[in-house]
């Protein structure tokens, strides 16, 4: 999770800034191949000082000591041809240091990145397998899939005790995934239901934003993209100002935060530091309360349950594991826990995963005023006025390319979930031990130089071919792929495609009085999902 920041820490600066900074990373690449000599070295830093007027003295003393331990520690140190090679762990810290010098310098991450496709590292005691590169990442994740689709559940999700979706391994995961997917599906996920639940929040969601002038999208998106997984999992949606729902919703995303802070990563690590983290505290809270809440919530469906007409997921859910009591089977994994930990999972997962991406979609829109103009040229020449429908996507190109070109560039879960090892394995001529814990880093999918045309721009162009028609992207992995691949992808695709459209229909989105659409920030906050920093945008009426 360390690496993660790493890899983002970087987008404090414009995309062409860090076009700039990824031709530095060149030289590093060099330096990182071994051939460290005083003139690369030089001609780095000359390079570094001319292109980032950021560049501070300390960022040059991190590079100076990334230097130093990456030469003076093996980065070659599978020369015994068996665990993928990496820096030389120090004791207890293992490779903290180098990796938190990373984080503070991504510039030197990317180099990393360009050069490594699989590499070891040790996050304190705990050693990390990284796979890095849409091949790398493909063929451990689909070739290899039973080897590499295991979950390495994190310390803070204890509580979830092998139970849910999410965190699960074996028998329990199996089922709960299959349950859930067959159930999701039967009540509309990917469906014409569905289609109906999202155009009807659509319709809620612009009354709201027509009621504000500058705003941050924050709370309007997630309310409204928590309802469509409230309506498949209670089986109805609640209004935006019911405060049981809405903090709910403000403690999933807090706590989404939470999850991803430096705190939070170091009690992962190192758990007896646990009894002083208090973002620990405060999202162990978080979680209390959720339950709490999702307790009422079952036990009202539950006085009102009809087994022959069920509302949603928790009804189907409650009704197997009736059926299942009734008939004499005691060692089923339909049990309270379970119930309890997947809808956790399900609002979760659903809630902030796609209201950021739709957030990204409005900023990078305002950030870049003509590609808006095509989108909406396009949406008033194939769709008017009318309401926009899953079946009109075809017709729409452009408008599907730029939400792809979002879901690439934001990048919001950019190394999956920590996957680990099913059983021992030679992966590329190197030996990963049974259990070893495994990043497969989407980012270095996403950004794979070797993929896109243009890696660090918001470049639609890159899901279009020279007839201006959709094309599809084998390295477009944002759901990651293989055993653990995203369960809700095909209700995200409808959600995105349906709220973007109907919005851009809608609405044109500019930045707030006095601010310059050059001045939109890109850096994104850092949690376990990556957000947009703190903004506000107008939506001026077009409609
Ligand atoms: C744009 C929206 C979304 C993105 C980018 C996204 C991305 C992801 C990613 C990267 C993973 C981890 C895969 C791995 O570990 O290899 C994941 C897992 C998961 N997602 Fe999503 N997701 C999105 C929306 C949703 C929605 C709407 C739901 C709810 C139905 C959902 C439910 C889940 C679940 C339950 C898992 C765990 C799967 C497992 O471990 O078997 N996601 N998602």
């Amino acid at each position: 999770m360390i690496v993660q920041s790493g890899v983002t820490c970087g987008r404090d600066l414009s995309f062409t800034r860090r076009y700039k900074r990824s031709q530095s990373s060149q030289h590093l690449r060099r330096l990182l191949n071994q051939n460290v000599g005083v003139d690369d070295i030089i001609t780095m830093f000359d390079h570094l000082i001319q292109s980032s007027s950021s560049v501070s003295l300390l960022g040059t003393l991190l590079v100076l000591l990334l230097v130093y331990f990456i030469s003076s520690s093996s980065f070659s140190s599978n020369a015994d041809g068996k665990q993928p090679p990496g820096p030389k762990p120090l004791p207890v810290l293992g490779n903290l240091l180098q990796v938190y010098i990373v984080s503070a310098y991504h510039l030197v991450l990317s180099g990393f990145l360009l050069f490594m496709h699989l590499f070891t590292i040790y996050f304190g005691p705990k050693k990390v397998v990284v796979l890095a590169g849409y091949k790398t990442v493909k063929e451990a994740l689909v070739d290899k899939a039973d080897v590499f689709g295991e979950r390495d559940p994190m310390k803070i999700v204890e509580s979830s005790k092998g139970h849910g979706v999410l965190w699960s391994n074996g028998d329990s995961w199996k089922e709960m995934r299959r349950f859930t997917l067959t159930n999701l599906r039967d009540y509309g996920m990917g469906k014409k239901a569905c289609e109906d639940k999202i155009i009807e929040e659509c319709q809620h969601l612009i009354e709201v934003f027509k009621t504000f002038k500058a705003f941050d999208t924050t709370q309007p998106m997630n309310y409204a993209v928590s309802n469509i997984i409230c309506s498949l999992v209670y089986g109805s949606r609640f209004e935006y100002d019911d405060p049981e729902f809405t903090s709910m919703v403000d403690r999933t995303n807090r706590n989404i935060q939470l999850l991803g802070s430096p705190s939070i990563q170091m009690y992962n690590l190192f758990p007896w530091m646990g009894r002083w983290i208090a973002d620990r505290r405060e999202s162990e809270e978080y979680t209390k309360l959720n339950n709490k809440q999702n307790m009422k919530l079952f036990s009202q469906l539950k006085e009102t349950l009809n087994p022959q007409m069920c509302r949603g997921f928790v009804d189907a859910f409650m009704v197997r594991k009736q059926t299942l009591e009734e008939s004499g089977v005691t060692n089923s994994h339909f049990s309270n826990e379970n119930l309890l930990i997947t809808v956790r999972n399900l609002f979760n997962a659903g809630t902030d995963t796609t209201a950021t991406t739709l957030r990204w979609a409005l900023l990078l829109m305002t950030k870049y005023p003509k590609i808006q103009d095509q989108v909406q040229e396009e949406i008033s020449r194939v769709i008017g006025t009318r309401q926009v429908q899953v079946e009109d996507r075809r017709n729409l190109p452009f408008t599907d390319a730029v939400i792809h070109e979002t879901q690439r560039l934001a990048n919001i879960v950019p190394m999956a979930l920590p996957h680990k090892t099913s059983e021992d394995v030679t992966f590329q001529g190197h030996f990963i031990k049974k259990g070893t814990t495994v990043y497969p880093l989407l980012t270095s999918v996403l950004y794979d130089e070797t993929e896109w045309e243009k890696p660090h721009s918001f470049h639609p162009a890159h899901f279009l071919d020279k007839d201006g028609k959709f094309v599809k992207q084998d390295a477009f992995m944002p759901f990651s792929a293989g055993r653990r691949i995203c369960l809700g992808e095909s209700l995200a695709r409808m959600e995105l495609f349906l709220f973007f459209t109907t919005l851009l229909q809608h609405f044109c989105f500019t930045p707030p009085p006095g601010v310059k659409e050059e001045d939109l920030d890109l850096t994104p906050r850092v949690g376990l999902t990556l957000n947009p920093s703190h903004h506000k945008l107008c939506a001026i009426p077009r409609l």
